[in-house]
């Protein structure tokens, strides 16, 4: 390669790591390290618990939204996700599914980096449906 080239490819990667490069920001009342919701969480309730059509609107929008990162059966096995760091969490473990609801709730709506945060992106509903189908991943 010549040394055009090879600057080219600094200067783009450098670009690239800019735009998607790990977020510095913190979010705020969360134990950043080791991402534990904070305990206000647990105090939210899913209304639509037990729902079994609240669960497969969560499943739909799970495959659409979600899937390409964390694998379409929760393993966090997805295409996209396979060069993230961290990688993206698989949905059976426990440590996941010992969470109260809230928590898990709280996270899909506060996001961190690189998940996105999907306040602004889903309605209150749908981020309760994908609390439902993730629950369905417990054993
Ligand atoms: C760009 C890839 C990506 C997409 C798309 C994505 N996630 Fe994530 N998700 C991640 C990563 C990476 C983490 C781990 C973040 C961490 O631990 O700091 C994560 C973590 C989570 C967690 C927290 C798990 C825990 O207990 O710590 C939940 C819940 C979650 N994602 C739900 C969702 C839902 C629901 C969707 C779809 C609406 C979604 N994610 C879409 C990458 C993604």
């Amino acid at each position: 390669m010549n040394k055009l080239n090879l600057s080219i490819l600094v200067a783009f990667s450098g670009i690239l790591f800019w735009s998607f490069g790990p977020d510095t920001v913190e979010t705020e009342n969360a134990d950043v390290k080791n991402w534990i919701a904070p305990a206000s969480a647990n105090k939210l309730k899913n209304p639509y618990k037990g729902s079994a059509s609240a669960t497969a609107k969560g499943k739909k929008l799970f495959k659409q939204m979600c899937a390409i990162c964390h694998g379409n059966y929760g393993k966090g096995d997805g295409m996209a996700g396979a060069s993230l760091t961290p990688r993206p969490t698989n949905f059976h473990i426990a440590k996941v599914q010992n969470q109260s609801d809230g928590a898990i709730f709280w996270k899909l709506t506060e996001g961190r980096a690189p998940m996105a945060s999907y306040k602004t992106i889903l309605t209150k509903e749908q981020r309760w449906q994908l609390v439902s189908f993730i629950r369905t991943f417990k054993k």
